[in-house]
């Protein structure tokens, strides 16, 4: 597996709250300019810690004032087993960070269910509430209008592991799998559904970061040829990785 990822922008800030605060303006641009144009903007959102900040950033007054929530349709690009109202659950995290702050229709909010008894009927589930409620794009693929990721220091992105056969998969857009390096299930978006994307954002920080991003970066085929990450690449949109210096350093990467 060769990755072939092409960054369309790498921007780089000095600090973590400064990448935070670039991700958090690149949002607003999308989801206006998605708004003004179809009249609806879907997100699909990560989880992990490295969102904390931006969600509670794009709760704040400032920004939150000017961004049309009630035409914002929320998903959740990944999941861990777990009960929604669970500490680890991403949901719990977003709904704490962002959703409980913000005018989002209750109704435009869709949990993944990665706690469900039959995960691949749920993974299943999830998949057909994709393709009821996003339009597909030119591929015939649901279109979100943004994704936002995270990634791993194993180069992991959503809940696409390396050596898991998640990261392989073609057909199913939503995946429900065992990760034996975290001895946990996941359900996870998967990259024919995140490459249809229009826009990507994949924000990465932190000095535990950087040798994935070096790979990621990297010419060499081999240095990423386990490394999710390195399969971003949107057929009709666009990534943008979002990093600071302590992420991007040993890529030789500057503000
Ligand atoms: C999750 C995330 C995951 C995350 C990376 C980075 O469920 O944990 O969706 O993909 O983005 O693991 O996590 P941190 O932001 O905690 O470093």
């Amino acid at each position: 597996m060769s990755g072939n990822l092409v960054p369309q922008q790498i921007l780089v800030e000095q600090t973590a709250s400064e990448a935070t605060d670039l991700a958090a303006e690149l949002f607003e641009t999308v989801i206006c300019e998605a708004v003004a144009e179809r009249g609806v903007c879907r997100i699909a959102l990560a989880g992990g810690t490295t969102p904390h900040e931006l969600y509670e950033k794009l709760a704040t007054k400032g920004i939150t004032s000017t961004l049309p929530w009630s035409q914002v349709e929320v998903f959740f690009g990944d999941e861990r087993d777990v009960p929604q109202d669970h500490v680890e659950s991403n949901y719990c995290m977003v709904q704490r960070t962002l959703l409980d702050n913000v005018p989002v229709e209750p109704g435009n909010i869709y949990p993944m269910p990665a706690d469900a008894e039959d995960l691949q009927a749920a993974a299943k589930a999830y998949e057909e509430v994709i393709r009821a409620n996003v339009p597909a794009g030119a591929n015939g693929t649901p279109q979100f209008d943004l994704l936002l990721l995270g990634m791993g220091g194993d180069g992991h992105t959503a809940s696409l592991f390396p050596f898991t056969d998640a990261v392989k998969e073609k057909k199913k857009l939503i995946a429900a799998h065992f990760v034996p390096v975290l001895g946990r299930s996941r359900m996870t978006f998967t990259f024919p559904l995140i490459n249809a994307a229009r826009s990507i954002i994949l924000l990465v920080t932190g000095d535990d970061k950087a040798d994935a991003v070096v790979d990621l970066l990297s010419e060499d085929k081999h240095r990423k040829k386990n490394l999710p990450s390195a399969q971003l690449c949107p057929e009709n949109g666009k990534l943008i990785m979002v990093l600071d210096t302590a992420a991007g350093k040993k890529a030789g990467l500057k503000p």
